[in-house]
């Protein structure tokens, strides 16, 4: 069986996906970590990111490999952990000029149609009910009110923090991280290949108003009935 989760940065589809994964015991496959890795790849190596075909040359090559740690999974690129590297600010600025390459992302389908095969998987991302799974059981996409999304972005980033920011510092940082947020969504919403959209048989859950555990539950409902 395969879940599709699709939605903007912030709207809480990793939380999702990974409380659905536990609860209904699925895989969880993160896609944007994939796009990720290919941007930290060719930063790392020099590839001039602007240089398409460059950026698409090495993104094909790259041997990216999912393991599981416990209970937290671990993504290599040839042999090497990037798993902390790729969710830096560095990444997030790059990384959605890498990932609307159609090269790029060709090269990155049969990764994820391959992650899938022979199991249950909830697979969190952009286009994955639209592309990448379009035959998925059940797609939700998942929304958010902007701000909302910048704030949990936020508080995520402190809150391993040995002392909390103080609220204006938070506001503040909000503000930016919202900036950033919208043009994010603006660059993945717009792109030719692929865009973030919902697909037309999608069931569409705003998670401003409800607990991960509501979604959870609901995502459940909809599990069972579609099993
Ligand atoms: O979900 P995320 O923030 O880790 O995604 C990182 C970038 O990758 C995001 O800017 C959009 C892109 N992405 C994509 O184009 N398609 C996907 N299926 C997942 C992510």
């Amino acid at each position: 069986m395969i879940v599709a989760i699709d939605g903007p940065a912030g709207s809480g589809k990793s939380t999702i996906a990974r409380e659905v994964a536990e609860r209904y015991g699925f895989e969880k496959l993160d896609t944007g970590a994939l796009y990720r890795t290919c941007a930290a790849v060719c930063a790392d190596e020099g590839v001039e990111l602007d240089d398409e075909a460059a950026v698409v040359d090495r993104s094909r090559e790259i041997d990216i490999r999912f393991d599981a740690h416990g209970e937290a999974t671990r993504i290599s690129a040839d042999g090497r952990d990037v798993s902390d590297e790729i969710r830096t600010p560095r990444i997030d600025r790059i990384v959605s000029q890498v990932s609307a390459y159609p090269g790029v992302r060709e090269a990155m389908l049969p990764v994820q149609r391959r992650f899938a095969e022979g199991r249950d998987v909830v697979a969190e991302g952009r286009d994955i009910g639209t592309v990448v799974f379009p035959e998925a059981d059940l797609k939700v996409f998942l929304t958010a009110d902007p701000r909302e999304r910048a704030r949990r972005r936020v508080l995520q980033r402190h809150e391993h923090d040995a002392e909390a920011p103080s609220a204006e510092a938070i506001e503040a940082e909000v503000d930016q991280t919202l900036a950033d947020l919208e043009r994010r969504d603006a660059l993945d919403s717009s792109r030719a290949v692929a865009p973030l959209e919902a697909a037309e048989d999608a069931v569409h859950i705003d998670s401003t108003a409800h607990t991960i555990d509501q979604i959870v539950e609901r995502v459940g409902e909809l599990i069972r009935e579609r099993r």
